[in-house]
Order: structure tokens, then sequence, then C-alpha cells
């Protein structure tokens, strides 16, 4: 095949991204989107074909989608507590007979717990679709870059990494379905830990070698909420839900750490450590990456943008998120990710499976490795739940449900 027609599921606020994203990626063209507030897949329409990325069709249903020549492949990106009966209704699709794909990608989580997660992967192998999970992370170029070059001089010469950090934060999402932990399978440990916990994995592993090549053996987590379940703050979640979101009665984690180990091929001991948080207040979106071996390290933060801005109180102006994601300011001196689709991974994600697709290949970053994500994340509230340490894999993974998806967990009782 030479171009790739996608169709996106879901119009929301990753779908822009991937959709400003494509401007830097070949072979392919956005061709449809579907999703369930019509008007939010007429802008992301309008968006793809103002950028002239493609010239993208609204659909009624997936299904009408899949049926469309035009669409090779599929996007997932939905809410959380969709995934399932979006992947479901694809594999009937294709089942009856209704249209074919080559691909499916889906955002991250996989699934909001083992069962989800295995389920995804089970119904993409079921109709024989190549599968890309959508980490940005691992694609990012400060990532890509600072792995080649650790690994071909420091780690060459002086021995593997051995300590991987790394940590997200920002103030809190953008749509109140995120808050809930039933609808979004937990909080900010379920939401953001899964991208630095599969970044620290990436940094560790040597290039080329595989997943298993390093082998997670515990994981220790702690999980609190700190900011959003204040009353003055949790009256805010309130009033954005209509009401439906009470923090003080049923919250989601806002902070969150884990401390990972893993043993290498020969034995030796590395560790992954996490922290991530939606009560952090600074410029916007921090993504901080590091990595440590015997002779050298490695640092990213991208709040230590090259550009910076600087408005005086002179300056007064509308609320917007123009100079980085999740900005919590219009003052002062402020720092700029000049191209976030590419800074954050986007870009070359898209490339990376795109160019997948077209060669009849599986991504790299499959549902596989979504299910391996899956499974660190539900140890690490196992743990968190139990306040000790536990050995990986546990007993009853597959069966789990943290308190938090359930509607049970409050660290004020
Ligand atoms: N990689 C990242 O950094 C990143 C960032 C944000 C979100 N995400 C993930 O992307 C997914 C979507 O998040 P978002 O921020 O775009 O959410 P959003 O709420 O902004 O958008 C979701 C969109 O899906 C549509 N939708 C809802 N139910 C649907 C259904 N059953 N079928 C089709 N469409 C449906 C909504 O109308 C909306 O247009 C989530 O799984 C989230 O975890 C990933």
């Amino acid at each position: 095949m030479k171009r790739l027609g996608i169709g996106f599921i879901g119009g929301g606020f990753i779908t822009r991204f991937h959709i400003q994203s494509m401007i830097g990626v070949r072979d392919c063209d956005i061709l449809g989107i579907m999703s369930k507030t019509r008007t939010s897949a007429e802008e992301s329409s309008a968006l793809s074909r103002e950028l002239g990325v493609g010239n993208a069709t609204v659909y009624d249903s997936i299904t009408e989608m899949i049926a469309s020549p035009d669409i090779d492949a599929l996007w997932i990106c939905a809410p959380n507590f969709t995934r399932i009966e979006v992947m479901e209704e694809i594999v009937s699709a294709i089942e009856s007979g209704k249209g074919e794909l080559i691909g499916v990608t889906c955002e991250k989580p996989l699934g909001r717990n083992m069962a989800e997660a295995k389920q995804m992967l089970e119904l993409a192998q079921k109709v024989d679709l190549l599968d890309g999970y959508l980490e940005n992370q691992v694609f990012a170029p400060s990532v890509t870059r600072g792995k080649e070059i650790i690994w071909a001089r420091g780690a060459a010469t002086t021995g593997r990494p051995y300590l991987a950090r790394s940590a997200e934060e920002h103030s809190g999402p953008h749509m109140s379905w995120f808050w809930e932990g039933e609808l979004q399978g937990g909080g900010v440990l379920n939401d953001m830990m899964c991208h630095s916990v599969e970044e620290a994995r990436f940094m560790l592993t040597a290039p080329g070698a595989s997943r298993n090549s390093i082998t997670p053996v515990s994981v220790n987590a702690y999980a609190s909420c700190l900011k959003w379940q204040r009353p003055e703050y949790a009256q805010i979640l309130a009033d954005n839900s209509s009401g439906k979101t009470d923090y003080l009665k049923r919250p989601a984690e806002d902070f969150a750490r884990s401390l990972i180990e893993y043993k290498d091929e020969n034995g030796e001991r590395l560790v992954v450590e996490t922290t991530t948080s939606w009560c952090f207040v600074g410029a916007g979106l921090r993504l901080s990456m590091e990595l440590f071996g015997p002779e050298y390290s490695m640092f990213v933060n991208t709040l230590d943008s090259d550009l910076k801005v600087f408005f005086s109180r002179k300056v007064a102006g509308a609320e917007g998120e123009d100079l980085v994601e999740k900005q919590n300011a219009e003052s002062g001196e402020m720092p700029v990710v000049s191209s976030e689709t590419d800074a954050y991974g986007y870009t070359a994600e898209n490339r990376h499976m795109v160019q997948s697709f077209l060669a009849g290949k599986r991504p790299e970053e499959n549902f596989s490795d979504g299910v391996a994500v899956t499974e660190l994340l539900m140890t690490a509230y196992m743990s968190a739940e139990q306040d000790k340490t536990i050995q990986f894999p546990p007993s009853g993974l597959d069966d789990f449900i943290p308190a938090v998806a359930i509607g049970e967990w409050n660290p004020n009782q």
C-alpha cells in the first residue's frame, strides 16, 4: 500500500493533537471522524481540512466508517470507559463483512484494568488487526535521541543504565469524566503513571532488545489526594460536573509515586522511580525524564524550554493554552513549548504507526505493551492499597479492580 486512510473514533482533546501532528507524517490522510457528539467530529473534520491533512468525512457510527473503502485503519481516541464497546463494534463490523481494516491504534490506557486490557488485545487478534498502542512518550525526540546517545556512548563503554526516573505533572484534567474513578479507571496513577512507567522501562531496555529483556520483580507505590479533597477544591469539581463529582466522598488520587524493581539480562537490579500528580501548579504540563548509569546521566524537563516569553502586569488578555498544555498563567516569564506535537512525541508516534501499517508490520509499541503497562499499574494500586511492596506478578492480578475504580477509596477515612 502507498497511502493509509485513517479514521478517528472520538473528536476531543487528543484527536486534535493527533490531527495537528499529521502535518509531519507522510503517506496518510485523515478521511473519517466518528464521535459521540457530532459537533466534536465536525470540528475535528474542519481542523483536518484546514491543516490540509485530509478531507475527513463525519460518520454517524464506527460501522459506517469501517464500511467506507477510504478507511484502512482506525485511531481509538474515545474516553477510557468506552474501550470495550468501541472495540466490539470494530470486530463485529469486520466479522460481518461490512468492511476491512489493516490496523487499529488505541490511546492510553488500553483498558481500565487487566480484564479490559486483555480483552482489547484478544479482540484485535481475533480479526487479525495490526495493533498500535499510543504511548507518545517513547517516541518523544528528546527521549529517543537521549536513549540513542546514552546507550551508544555511556552504556557501551561503562555499563548499562540502572536507574530511570520519570514524572508527569499538571494541575488536573480538562474533562469531568477523567476525575471519576469508575469512568476513568482510577485517578492520576492510571491516567498519567501509564506514561511514566513505559517511558522509564523503554530507557532501561537496550536499543533493539525485546521488552522481556528486563523483568519486573516488585512494585512499591503510594497514592493520596493532596489538593482536590480540600473542600474549596472539591467544590470546583462539583461545580464543573453539575454536582456529579464528589471528592469529599469519592475522591480519586491526585498524587502517586511508584518504585518498580526490575532485573536485567544478567540478574542485575534496575530501578524505575515515577511521580505523577494532578496537583502541580506551575507554568503548565511538566514532563521530566532522567536516566542514570555508572558514569553518565541524562535529563529532560519540558518546562526548561528554549523559548521563553515575558509579559508585564500591564498585559491583560484571555486565558489560554497557547504557550503550553495545561497552562496556568498568562503573565511574568513563561516557558513556551514551540511544537508540542513534536516535543511530546505525537508526530514520531504517528509516523511509526502509519509506516508499520503500510508495511504490514505490527508496530513496535502495540497492545501487548498496553497489557504490560496495565499489569504494572494494577500492581501499583495493590501496593498502595495494602501499604506494602508487592512481588511481581502478584496473584489475583487478572481479576483486580482498584478500590478507586469502584468508588471505595478515600484516604480521609
Ligand atoms: N497520550 C496522551 O498524552 C493523552 C492525552 C489526553 C488524552 N489521552 C487519552 O485519549 C482518550 C481521549 O481523551 P480526550 O482528552 O481526547 O477526551 P475528550 O473528552 O476531550 O474527548 C473524547 C471524545 O470522544 C467522544 N466520545 C465519547 N464517547 C464515545 C463513544 N462511545 N464513541 C465515540 N466517541 C465517543 C466525545 O464526544 C469526545 O469527542 C482517553 O483515553 C485519554 O486517556 C491521551
